[in-house]
């Protein structure tokens, strides 16, 4: 398989960005908990990361209080996550730390939990969505100065909206 050069530098760069603990994020568990009051599909999720990536993990709890169902698969190489990346139809430039599937779409990155459930709630006809990069304030990103950030509704022939924009000040 032909691997797109950019976005396996764009995933080294965001899982070596991602590594270690994240230490500094306790205190923000409150907030992302309440949020993950929504109701939660029975699928079952997959998540593609790799194994020493912190705020994967942080973002896996996360979805996991929403009530889903979460199976995390280790990938060792960054050329193995950017290929899983291609696979489940991320567009290079979209491209975070992590790479999920439930029910046939793909979720990039720190997405809410329930901005999750409400694309399994309104089904729209894309592959999936995405916030790209790791903006601090999203899900498992949570840190001192949160900005507000765009969900990334995205297709497989390469159109693209904002789903959502989620301001967690
Ligand atoms: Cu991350
Ligand atoms: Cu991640």
């Amino acid at each position: 398989m032909k691997i797109n050069l950019i976005a396996l530098i764009a995933t080294a760069v965001l899982v070596t960005a991602c590594d270690g603990t994240p230490g500094d994020r306790a205190g923000t568990e409150q907030a992302s908990t309440e949020q993950a009051a929504v109701a939660a599909s029975d699928a079952e999720m997959v998540v593609y990361k790799s194994p020493t990536c912190g705020c994967c993990n942080a973002w896996i709890d996360h979805v996991r209080e929403a009530g889903y169902e979460v199976e995390a698969v280790d990938v060792e190489q960054y050329a193995a996550l950017a290929a899983t990346k291609e696979e489940e139809g991320v567009p290079g430039d979209l491209g975070s730390c992590h790479t999920a599937v439930i029910e046939g779409y793909t979720i990039e990155g720190h997405v809410p939990a329930e901005v999750i459930a409400r694309l399994l709630e309104e089904r729209p006809d894309i592959k999936g969505l995405s916030v790209p990069g790791m903006p601090i304030g999203s899900p498992g990103m949570e840190g001192e100065n949160p900005e507000p950030y765009d969900v990334i509704a995205f297709t497989e022939d390469g159109r693209r909206e904002v789903y959502e924009r989620v301001d967690p000040r």
